[in-house]
């Protein structure tokens, strides 16, 4: 499943996340890429052990902890912290899957889902689009400053290139309580069914309790914590 997150940053978050950014020493992004892939990518990153992209991350994982659709579409066990890149002109990252595991200091994350956290709207680039495969063909993502994509960290997937001005975001993987992605599907589609029987019938109805219960008993079959 691919979920697009809307407004996960307001405008002023996003403009503030960009100053702090822009003062940032900005290294070659294959410092954090595998093998196979540093031969694919081209573009910056702005180092993990800087400390105001630590204090940016930091944010963006207490805004994504009140987040109710990443919060049910995710189910996150842990969150590896956000780390930033750029694509200037030029720039891409061809056709990759990402790592299994991350590490970040002593603590090992299984990579599940993987996001991006748009930080430049589709305005102040072209090309750059996300490109994800799954079983259903090619999907091409552009948000806008402040949107999240989130999507099987197992797609294989890549970066256009960029042929006019430059694309930043935030990106990072979930280690999800529920690991495989149709499991996930069939959870967020359950709990949005139940929203929207909530909002029709109330809270007390005995089909929103059934259903509930029912989402809480798969939760509780597949969910390894
Ligand atoms: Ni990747």
């Amino acid at each position: 499943m691919l979920l697009h997150v809307e407004g996960v940053l307001s405008p002023d978050q996003v403009a503030e996340c960009r100053r702090t950014l822009q003062a940032q020493a900005w290294v070659d992004g294959r410092v954090t890429a595998g093998a196979q892939s540093a031969l694919a990518k081209r573009n910056l990153q702005v180092p993990a052990e800087a400390p105001a992209a630590r204090a940016l991350g930091e944010t963006i994982l207490e805004v994504l902890g009140r987040n109710a659709a990443f919060i049910s579409a995710a189910l996150p066990l842990k969150v590896f912290p956000p780390l930033f890149n750029r694509y200037d002109e030029g720039m891409g990252f061809d056709t990759h899957v990402d790592n299994a595991i991350r590490v970040s200091g002593q603590a090992r994350y299984r990579t599940d889902l993987s996001a991006t956290l748009f930080l430049t709207g589709p305005e102040d680039y072209d090309g750059g689009e996300l490109i994800v495969e799954d079983i259903y063909g090619e999907h091409a993502v552009k948000l806008a400053a402040g949107d999240l994509i989130l999507y099987p960290a197992s797609s294989l997937h890549r970066v256009a290139p960029i042929t006019r001005g430059s694309r930043w975001a935030a990106f990072f993987w979930v280690q999800s309580m529920v690991r495989t992605d149709a499991r996930r599907s069939l959870l967020y589609d359950l709990d949005n069914a139940i929203q929207t029987t909530v909002g029709k019938v109330g809270q007390g109805d005995p089909a929103v309790v059934s259903l509930t219960g029912t989402y809480n008993n798969l939760l509780r079959m597949w969910a390894e914590v």
